[in-house]
């Protein structure tokens, strides 16, 4: 099971957008995909066509160890990709997580009953770098760092990056970030190329080789309820999050991120 955080403290860089769309392109490339909602914004569970205000149970209750995370999955109109839901209630356990011993590795011990069951688990993260967020760092093995290239924001990056190296040197230390993803490409601006080439120059092939280009299709589809592999199979955006999603495949064979088990569903 590769476990990935889609993190980013700044707002509306395409989180959520590359958590629902990668996800439903590796599950069309075979991978057994698990979204966790880690929001409580609860964007990606809305999108998957959860009603939010009617939870039964949800993150909240994965983290507070009411039930396993097994208990709260659902099913999507995509075969092969479960979500975990959240809502606004699991603003809540940012507080409870701030009183609570042990607090940084909650999350990680609630992802095991997941184990041997998925390929891929990804976290949509809140857009901060609070407990939520700590706690998605503390849990997974790999990160993925979702940037907007409209405009250069690359001191937000060192900090998200510090944050990473924390994380690591005090709580997980096989924690690493393993991709940056241009998301919101403009063709038509020489800016977007500007900030491409100043993350690669940085970040060298941690960035991935994949762009996202901006798209009308894209940023309808969460309306549709459905990923754009469903909602618009010929547009760029699904061509780019596939291109990604192979990309992603690729790593597989580059290093063992596979946690706790065999790997699985090789296509
Ligand atoms: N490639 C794209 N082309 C056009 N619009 C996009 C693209 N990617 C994302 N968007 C749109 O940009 C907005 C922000 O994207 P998204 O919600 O994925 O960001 P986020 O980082 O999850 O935001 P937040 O920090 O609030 O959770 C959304 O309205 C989304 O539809
Ligand atoms: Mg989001």
């Amino acid at each position: 099971m590769r476990t990935i955080a889609l993190t980013n403290q700044k707002g509306g860089v395409g989180k959520t957008t590359t958590a629902v769309n990668l996800g439903a392109c590796l599950a069309k490339l075979g991978r057994r995909v698990v979204l966790i909602d880690l929001d409580p914004q609860g964007n990606l569970s809305s999108w998957m066509g959860i009603n939010i205000n009617e939870l039964d149970k949800s993150m909240l209750n994965v983290l507070r160890g009411d039930v396993l995370i097994s208990e709260i999955l659902k099913e999507t109109c995509v075969k092969c990709l479960w979500v975990a839901p959240s809502n606004v209630t699991l603003a809540a356990m940012e507080r409870t997580l701030a009183n609570k011993l042990e607090n940084d590795t909650i999350l990680r011990n609630s992802l095991s009953p997941l184990l041997d069951h998925y390929d891929y688990v990804i976290l949509d993260c809140p857009p901060s770098l609070g407990l939520l967020t700590v706690n998605a760092l503390s849990a997974v093995r790999e990160v993925f760092i979702p940037l907007e290239t409209k405009v250069l924001a690359l001191n937000g990056l060192v900090t998200l990056i510090n944050t990473v190296n924390l994380v690591k040197d005090t709580l997980n230390p096989t924690l690493e970030v393993t991709g940056i993803i241009a998301c919101m490409f403009d063709i038509r601006t020489n800016l977007s190329n500007e900030v491409v080439g100043k993350i690669k120059d940085k970040f060298h092939d941690k960035l991935f080789k994949s762009l996202i280009r901006e798209s009308t299709k894209l940023a309808e589809c969460p309306i549709s309820g459905q990923p754009i592999t469903l909602y618009a199979p010929e547009s760029r955006g699904t061509q780019d999050y596939m291109d990604l999603a192979r990309e992603v495949i690729e790593g597989e064979e580059k290093k063992d991120w596979w946690i706790f088990g065999r790997q699985r569903g090789k296509t």
